[in-house]
C-alpha cells in the first residue's frame, strides 16, 4: 500500500513512498533495521526544508520521533542540555526563554525539529545554530555504529553541515547537545531588522525574552506560515560573491544591498536578485513566490512537486541569465 506524505512536508504537495517507519529510539531502529535491506531511505525530520518533486518515491521514509530534554551539565555559567531528535524547535526555543537559558534566541521560530537543525546550520537575525553546538549524536544506518560528533566535526557551513554532505542520509541524528549560557548573555542586535525594532520599542538594554518576542514579530511579518501556505523557507541560499565579480555588478546596480563578509567575499540578497527579475506577484500553476519575501516560493494551494521545482528552475534560469549568478538550492530536493 502507498503511503501519502502529504501531511509530513511543508510545501503540502502530495506524493507517495514505499514504507514510512517511526524512529523512537537507537533500539527501534535496531528492531527495524532487517527490512531496510537493499532499501533507499530518506531520513525525515518534521519536513520543513524538502521538495518531493516526484509524486511517486521508491524511497523508505525514516521519521525522527525522538523526544527529550536531559540536563548534562550545569554550572554557575552555563548549562549543558541534550535534546532529543524529534522535539519541535521552536517549542526548545521557548523552553530556553522560559529558563532564561540564552543562545538559541534569535533563532525563535524557526520552523523543523531539533534534529534537523544541525543539518543545516540554522541561521536567522545574525546567529547561526553551530554558535551554541556542543555536540551531535547518532548513528550510522549501515553499521549502526554509534558516535558523537564533537563541534568541530560537524563541520558546519553556512546552511550546511557534513550531515547535508557526505552523510546525508546515512547518519541518523538522534540528539543534539547545546551549551547555553545561564549569565552574561551574548545578546546578539547585529542583524538590522532587529535593531531597528529595539529602537522602534524603546528597548536600550534588551533581555532574552525580548529578543525572542521582536524576532517571532518580525518572522510573523514576512515570512508565510506553512500551515496556510505551503512552503519551505527560503528557497535557495544567499550567493556569496569574490570581490571582482561583485564589483561587475554594483557598477551596474549601484543600490544593490550586500554584506561585506571578508576582503574578497560580498554576500548578495537571494531575494533582491529575483526581485529585480520581476518575480513578485507572478503566479504559474498555483506557485508563487511570497509577497514580503522574495526568496520563499509558495504553494498557492494544490501544486505539485514538479510544478514547484519548474517554477524553481525558471527563476534560477532568470536570475544566471541577469546577474551571470547560479543560485543554490537550500531546500532538499528529492
Ligand atoms: N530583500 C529584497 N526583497 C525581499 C526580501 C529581502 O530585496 O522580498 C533584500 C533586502 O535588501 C533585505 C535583504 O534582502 O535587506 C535581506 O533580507 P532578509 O533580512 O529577509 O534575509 P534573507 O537574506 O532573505 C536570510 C535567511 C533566512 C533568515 C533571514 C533573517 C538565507 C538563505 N535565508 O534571509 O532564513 O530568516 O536571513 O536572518 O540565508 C531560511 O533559511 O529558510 C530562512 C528563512
Amino acid at each position: 500500500m502507498k503511503n501519502s506524505l502529504k501531511k509530513l512536508n511543508s510545501f503540502g504537495v502530495e506524493c507517495f513512498c514505499n514504507e514510512i517507519y517511526i524512529i523512537k529510539s537507537y533500539e527501534n531502529y535496531l528492531q527495524i533495521k532487517q527490512n531496510l535491506k537493499g532499501k533507499n531511505i530518506i531520513i525525515l525530520g518534521a519536513g520543513t526544508n524538502i521538495l518531493f518533486k516526484t509524486q511517486n518515491l521508491d524511497y523508505t521514509i525514516l521519521k525522527v520521533d525522538i523526544e527529550g530534554i536531559k540536563i548534562i551539565e550545569d554550572n554557575d555559567e552555563n548549562i549543558i542540555v541534550s535534546v532529543g531528535a524529534g522535539l519541535n524547535w521552536d517549542d526548545f526555543v521557548s523552553w530556553c526563554v522560559k529558563n532564561n537559558y540564552g543562545g538559541v534566541e534569535n533563532l525563535t521560530f524557526i520552523p523543523g525539529n531539533v534534529g534537523s537543525a544541525p543539518i543545516q546550520n540554522i541561521g536567522a537575525y545574525g546567529s547561526e545554530i553551530k554558535d551554541v553546538i556542543y555536540s551531535c549524536e547518532g548513528f550510522y544506518l549501515d553499521s549502526s555504529e554509534q558516535k558523537i560528533f564533537n563541534k568541530d566535526e560537524c563541520e558546519f557551513e553556512y546552511r550546511s553541515s557534513i550531515f547535508k554532505q557526505k552523510l546525508k542520509n546515512k547518519f541518523l541524528i538522534s540528539r543534539v547537545n547545546f551549551r547555553l549560557s545561564k549569565k552574561n548573555h551574548r545578546i546578539n542586535t547585529s542583524y538590522k531588522a532587529l535593531s531597528d525594532k529595539l529602537i522602534e520599542k524603546q528597548i536600550k538594554e534588551p533581555k532574552i525574552s525580548n529578543i525572542s518576542s521582536l524576532v517571532k514579530e518580525i518572522r510573523e511579518k514576512k515570512l508565510p506560515n506553512y500551515t496556510q501556505l505551503g512552503n519551505a523557507g527560503s528557497f535557495f541560499k544567499n550567493p556569496v560573491l569574490k570581490k571582482k565579480n561583485f564589483e561587475k555588478i554594483f557598477n551596474k546596480y549601484s543600490t544593490i544591498p550586500f554584506y561585506k563578509m571578508s576582503k574578497n567575499e560580498y554576500k548578495l540578497p537571494a531575494a533582491w536578485l529575483i526581485e529585480k527579475c520581476g518575480f513578485k506577484d507572478i503566479c504559474e500553476n498555483q506557485v508563487g513566490v511570497y509577497k514580503n519575501q522574495s526568496l520563499v516560493i509558495i504553494n498557492k494551494g494544490g501544486a505539485t512537486g514538479l510544478d514547484i521545482y519548474n517554477f524553481s528552475q525558471k527563476i534560477k534560469q532568470e536570475v544566471k541569465n541577469k546577474f551571470d549568478i547560479l543560485l543554490e538550492e537550500e531546500v532538499n530536493i528529492i
